[in-house]
């Protein structure tokens, strides 16, 4: 019988989206979220309210299960204190659990972990996994350090991980940056499902974003685990290409992110020492 797969943020925006996409595709799904599920379970699936702080219970929850997907905690830039709870010490619990059961671990990272890197101008070199991380505040720290966790975890201990560096995902684009960042809901289903599925992934790192022409990024390692996306936000350039953000969201990748508490006040200088 096929084992279980453990959904954290269950009740969250992608967490609803997977849990739907994933019992479609036939899996035993185990979701929980600190907030209750707001849809009907889906079928073959069961749900149970728990904080990632409350490492005892995510080891009980985890028992059993092939794959941990982890999408539970804070998602947007937050006071530091806010963060380390659910986003590092949840964490924790959830690769503790995972190295118990011989789990492998799906974590929505997020473009928040390399915000700091500038957009690229046209034709620029695209980012690719193994630049620098250039987290835009605490948020996006947390996922760079989340990423690094995932690291120590393969390196030390053998627990498979891939680390999804989540741009956009919604129903559809709202604004120019998203042409770039756009991961469509059909592809995120996918992209779950070949993590779930590849007999071998080791450490990875994957943009998970949709197939967008103005993209930011480059290379990953997709291959392993044999993901196609076939959305595009290319369709939808002339509903937002028009809606811009303030000139250091509009600078850096992060966007808003990014902005968000900005304090330097010298004139922007370009990156004279690359990544520092
Ligand atoms: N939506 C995007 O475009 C996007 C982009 C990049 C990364 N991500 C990441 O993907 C994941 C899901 O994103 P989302 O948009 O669904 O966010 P969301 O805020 O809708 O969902 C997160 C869920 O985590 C739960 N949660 C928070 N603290 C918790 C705790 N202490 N214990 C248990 N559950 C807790 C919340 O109740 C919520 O349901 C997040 O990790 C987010 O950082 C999302």
């Amino acid at each position: 019988m096929q084992k279980p797969v453990l959904l954290t943020g269950a009740s969250g925006n992608l967490g609803r989206v997977l849990a739907k996409g994933l019992a479609e595709r036939g899996y035993t799904l185990r979701l929980t979220d600190i907030s209750p599920f707001p849809d009907p379970l889906p079928p073959g699936a069961v749900f149970e309210q728990a904080d990632l702080e409350d490492g005892v219970t995510i080891l009980r929850l985890a028992e059993g299960c092939s794959t941990i997907l982890h999408f539970g905690g804070v998602s947007v830039e937050r006071p530091f204190e806010d963060i380390i709870g659910p986003n590092l010490r949840g964490l924790f619990h959830i690769y503790e659990a995972a190295r118990r059961e011989g789990a492998r671990v799906v974590f929505a990272s997020s473009n928040h972990s390399i915000g700091f890197h500038e957009r690229p101008s046209d034709n620029a070199e695209l980012l690719d996994v193994a630049d620098a991380f250039r987290p835009d505040g605490y948020y996006g720290l947390a996922k760079a350090c989340g990423e690094l966790m995932g690291r120590l975890y393969w390196d030390k201990h053998g627990v498979e991980n891939v680390n999804l560096r989540i741009g956009a995902c919604y129903e559809r684009p709202v604004d120019r940056r998203m042409l770039s960042i756009w991961l469509s809901f059909p592809d995120l289903q996918q992209l779950a499902k070949c993590c779930i599925e590849a007999p071998r992934v080791a450490h990875a790192v994957i943009w998970g974003v949709s197939q967008n022409p103005a993209k930011y990024w480059g290379a990953d390692h997709r291959e392993r685990i044999g993901w196609e996306p076939q959305d595009s936000a290319e369709p939808f350039r002339a509903e937002v290409q028009h809606i811009l953000g303030d000139p250091i969201s509009e600078r850096y990748q992060g966007g808003a992110f990014a902005a968000k508490g900005y304090t330097r006040t010298e004139p922007s200088p370009r990156d004279t020492f690359a990544v520092e």
